[in-house]
Order: C-alpha cells, then sequence, then structure tokens
C-alpha cells in the first residue's frame, strides 16, 4: 500500500513503479531529509499540533534511522518511490502509528526543496575549500616564480615578456571570483521552504522561523508557490560550477600546450601523467585532459536543468525530480576536478630557462622599442610604423631587436642613444611595467598580498 493510495483502485504498474522512482539517486539526501524532519517534528511538538511526547518518540525514531543509514544497515524500497516515502515509512515500521504523524503541515513538495538547498550548502561549502586550496597553491607558485620570465601570447603568437607568476596570478582572479559567485549563491539559498505545504501553505499554526533556526537558515521562503517550484539556488550552482570548469578548463588547456615537445615549459610530474599502449616514448597530460573534457559534463547539468525547468506552470512538477541527478554529477565532477588539479600543479616541473628564452624571441620588445621613440618625442603610431619595418628588417636577416648596432639604429633616426639596449632588454620590459595590474615583480607582489587578504574574505 502506497502512502498516497486511499484514492487508488488498483496498485502501479511495475513498469511505472521503476520509472518514477527516484530513491536509487536521492538517498543521497538522506542525511538532510532527516534532519528536516527532526526540525519539523520537535517544532510540531513545540506549537502544540502534536504532543511534546510525540514529538520526542519522531525525534528519537529519525535519530535511529539516521544512524542505521549511516551503518548501512537499512535497505531503500523502490515501491516506497523516494528518499522522503521511504524514510516515513520506515519511521512507522520502527515506532508504530505516531510515525504517521509526522507529515503534518508538510508535503514533499517543500520537503525536497529543503532537502536540496542543505544538501547544495554544505557541497558548496567543500567546493570552497577545495577552490581555496587550488588558490593557495597558485599563490605559492606564484611566489616562487615573479623572476621565470617567459613569453606572453595573444593569439597563441608571442607578444610580449610576462613573468609565469603574472600567468598563475591571472587564475587567482579568476577562481576568487569563482568563491565569490558561490558564496553569494550560498548566501541566497540558505532560507527555509518548509511551511510551503504543497503550493498553498498550511492552516496549522507552524512556526516556520524555528525550523530554520535549528537548520541553520537565515530566513524563510516569502511565496508558498515560490517555495514549492524554485530552483534558481541549484541552476546558479550549477551556472558558478559551469564557469569555475571553464576556468579550470583553459588553465588545463594552457598545462597541455606548455608540456608538449614544442614548448616544454613545464613537465608533468609521472604521477599525474599516463602513457600509451603502443608508443613506449609516451607520456601524455590526461589528467589536464580530462578535466578539459568534464567541462563539457558540468555544462550539460547545466543545461539540463535549465531545459527541464523552461516552460513549466506554477507550482510543482514531476519534471522537477529530474534536477537531483544534474546537481551530483556537478558536484562530484567540480570536487574531484579541484582535487586533482591542485597536486598536479603543486608536483609539475617549471623549465624556467626554456620559458626565459621563449620570451626573448619573436620580437617580444617591439612594443617596447616603440615606446621608447615615443618617450623621445615621436608620435606612437610613427614609431609603431618605424619599428615595424626594423621588424621587418631583422626579421628578414634572422636577428633580434638588440642585435642590430647603436649606429645602426642612429641611421634610422638620431633620437636613439645608448639607453636604448637597457630599454628593450627583456628583464627591463617586465620590470619597468610596474602599473597596477601588471606585470612587474613587484607588483605582482603586491597583487599576491591583496589576493590573499581577498581569499581571506570568502
Ligand atoms: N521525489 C520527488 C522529487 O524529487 C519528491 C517530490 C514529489 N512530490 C510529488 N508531488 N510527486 O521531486
Amino acid at each position: 500500500m502506497k502512502l498516497w493510495g486511499g484514492r487508488f483502485e488498483k496498485g502501479t504498474e511495475g513498469l511505472v513503479e521503476d520509472f518514477h522512482s527516484s530513491i536509487r539517486f536521492d538517498q543521497r539526501l538522506y542525511k538532510q531529509d532527516i534532519q528536516g524532519s527532526i526540525a519539523h517534528a520537535r517544532m510540531l511538538g513545540k506549537v502544540g499540533v502534536i504532543s511534546e511526547a510525540e514529538a520526542t518518540q519522531l525525534i528519537e525514531g529519525l535519530n535511529g534511522i539516521l544512524k542505521d543509514v549511516q551503518a548501512g544497515t537499512v535497505e531503500f524500497e523502490i515501491g516506497a518511490e523516494d528518499i522522503h516515502m521511504n524514510v516515513e515509512k520506515l519511521l512507522t515500521e520502527r515506532i508504530g502509528p505516531v510515525g504517521k504523524k509526522l507529515h503534518t503541515g508538510r508535503s514533499r513538495n517543500d520537503q525536497v526543496a529543503l532537502d536540496l538547498r542543505l544538501f547544495l550548502k554544505s557541497e558548496i561549502d567543500q567546493t570552497k575549500s577545495l577552490l581555496a586550496q587550488l588558490t593557495q597553491t597558485l599563490l605559492k607558485l606564484s611566489e616562487e616564480h615573479l623572476e621565470t620570465w617567459m613569453p606572453g601570447y595573444t593569439h597563441l603568437q608571442k607578444a610580449q615578456p610576462i613573468t609565469l607568476a603574472h600567468h598563475l596570478m591571472a587564475y587567482v582572479q579568476m577562481f576568487l571570483r569563482d568563491l565569490g559567485r558561490l558564496k553569494d549563491t550560498r548566501k541566497r539559498l540558505n532560507i527555509s521552504p518548509l511551511g510551503s505545504g504543497a503550493m498553498a501553505g498550511t492552516t496549522f499554526p507552524l512556526d516556520r522561523e524555528q525550523v530554520a533556526v535549528e537548520l541553520g537558515l537565515d530566513g524563510v521562503t516569502l511565496n508558498s508557490l515560490d517555495g514549492v517550484s524554485d530552483r534558481d539556488f541549484a541552476l546558479e550552482f550549477l551556472a558558478n560550477a559551469s564557469i569555475l570548469m571553464m576556468h579550470l578548463s583553459r588553465l588545463c588547456e594552457e598545462l597541455v600546450i606548455w608540456s608538449s615537445g614544442e614548448f616544454q615549459f613545464i613537465s608533468m610530474d609521472d604521477g599525474y601523467s599516463t602513457g600509451s599502449s603502443i608508443m613506449p616514448q609516451k607520456k601524455n597530460p590526461d589528467v589536464a585532459e580530462l578535466v578539459r573534457g568534464k567541462t563539457g559534463r558540468v555544462y550539460g547539468d547545466l543545461m539540463a536543468l535549465l531545459t527541464v525547468m523552461k516552460g513549466l506552470p506554477l507550482a510543482y512538477n514531476k519534471d522537477m525530480q529530474e534536477d537531483k541527478e544534474a546537481v551530483f554529477d556537478a558536484v562530484d565532477t567540480i570536487q574531484k576536478c579541484l582535487l586533482v588539479v591542485e597536486p598536479m600543479l603543486r608536483t609539475m616541473q617549471v623549465h624556467r630557462d626554456i620559458m626565459a628564452f621563449g620570451a626573448k624571441g619573436g620580437f617580444t620588445n617591439a612594443t617596447d622599442l616603440a615606446d621608447y621613440m615615443a618617450k623621445k618625442g615621436v608620435p606612437f603610431r610613427e614609431a609603431h610604423e618605424f619599428v615595424g619595418r626594423i621588424v621587418l628588417h631583422c626579421s628578414k636577416e634572422g636577428l633580434g631587436l638588440e642585435d642590430l648596432s647603436l649606429s645602426d639604429y642612429q641611421a634610422i633616426s638620431p633620437i636613439f642613444e645608448e639607453d636604448l639596449f637597457s630599454s628593450i632588454g627583456i628583464e627591463h620590459c617586465v620590470r619597468a611595467r610596474k602599473i597596477t595590474g601588471g606585470p612587474s615583480p613587484e607588483t605582482v607582489f603586491e597583487g599576491i598580498r591583496l589576493s590573499r587578504q581577498a581569499l581571506d574574505e570568502l
């Protein structure tokens, strides 16, 4: 007999039973479900909807179930559909008819909305701590590589010299924003929908605020229809997770490029690389590639839930049962990725000499040569044109800008003086960019300090 079986003349088809049951995946919410039920039961007793003694019996029964589920001794039933009815059924089996009072003034619709909020709240905390660890590692690496010169790129063509610290600190900024988004979402989801009932609230004098306080929530939802049909918080989380994965994916893509034989900027630790079944020489950056690949999964989770929610009339619809697998998959995927990227970065070997050598070629100091001329009074656009012609000449001769002599330069223009060569030295090009946000070691050092501060506040 179903908990809702009263108005039915025959049972659910076996096929349907299997089709609509969610216990296979929503049993993951058992802890939140039982916590919510305990808070609800305590409140029912306090406001006198049930007796205090009954409330105590319910709470003891629920705590017993919690313990047994944790010990792995509880078998859930497909026939009881979902985690909510499985727990209620177990409770009544264990403590008798008083168990049937638990669901007074409550619906699975507000119950599941609560469970998912509580679940996401703790998973956001976990995700934030993993992301903070990764950010710490990047900060530490940046500190070590303030003077590791490397080429910066646009269009994957050499652009201007920077440092590895400056490059890594770009990811720190991204991850600080990701942390901020997660914090923001957590704040918004931290309210209780219990009391919304099926969709129209309830006539029982429930103390919604007390339930919220017991569950560590900051308040209650203000519209019962919205309380049961809002999944914005899950979508926000999935959107945050997607943006975070996009950042991880870009970082991993760079690691793949940098570890290629053509670049050789870094070597991945053996522990974070894999080999080939046929080519004995291979050492592949599979971990970084897989993180890049898993980004697609998380985007898929976001798209899945956006599509489920699109066009649903208020209030609850069974479609919404599809929210959980998307959320679970995204949670698992981002946490696994964060967990593996941190040590992969920490253990990689940086080939400073090859990076510094790369910083030199490709006329990465051409902008500085044009700037030199502009500082001596040549209009920048004209200087740009001049330097372009010098680059063309040098590239034909296989020379760098620093390989021409002072008299070569003076033959082009009398403005060139001895200080030219120090102005276009790679190190100087980096050190002179002291502007806020720029790559000079002292600027990046200050950026690390400010970012550490920001991290502490997230
Ligand atoms: N298992 C359902 C879900 O995950 C719980 C809510 C069911 N409510 C209902 N009226 N069928 O969404």
